[in-house]
């Protein structure tokens, strides 16, 4: 039983190991170094990958309004941080007109 019980062990740490050794987030070195990112990456990624951010559909509806709507959904931010985060995503990701 102790063996078992061992092995289960040593295969969780090995799960949670590989786990963290695999790159963050999907779609999170598609936005660039900027001002703004960390705090876009902590509060926008709760809910989804940031690879939905970088290939959203909508691409030609504005930032401050999508941020807004997520805000609507549930994410977390001070007015502060979604004026910062909707300020960094027009620059890495531009709005394109339908
Ligand atoms: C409380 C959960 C939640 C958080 C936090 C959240 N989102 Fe979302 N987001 C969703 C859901 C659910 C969808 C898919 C449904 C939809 O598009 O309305 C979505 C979809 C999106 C899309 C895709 C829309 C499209 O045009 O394809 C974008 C872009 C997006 N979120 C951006 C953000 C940004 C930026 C933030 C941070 C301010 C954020 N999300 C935080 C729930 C969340």
């Amino acid at each position: 039983m102790r063996i078992f019980a061992a092995l289960a062990a040593g295969l969780l740490l090995t799960g949670f190991g590989m786990a963290a050794a695999q790159p963050a987030m999907p779609g999170a070195e598609l936005l660039p170094e900027g001002a703004g990112r960390d705090t876009t990456l902590r509060v926008c990624t709760g809910c989804h990958a940031p690879d939905v951010i970088v290939n959203r559909t909508q691409k030609a509806a504005p930032w401050s309004d999508v941020v807004q709507a997520m805000v609507e959904k549930g994410a977390e931010a001070t007015p502060d941080e979604t004026a910062q985060i909707a300020a960094y995503l027009k620059k890495a990701l531009p709005e394109t007109p339908a």
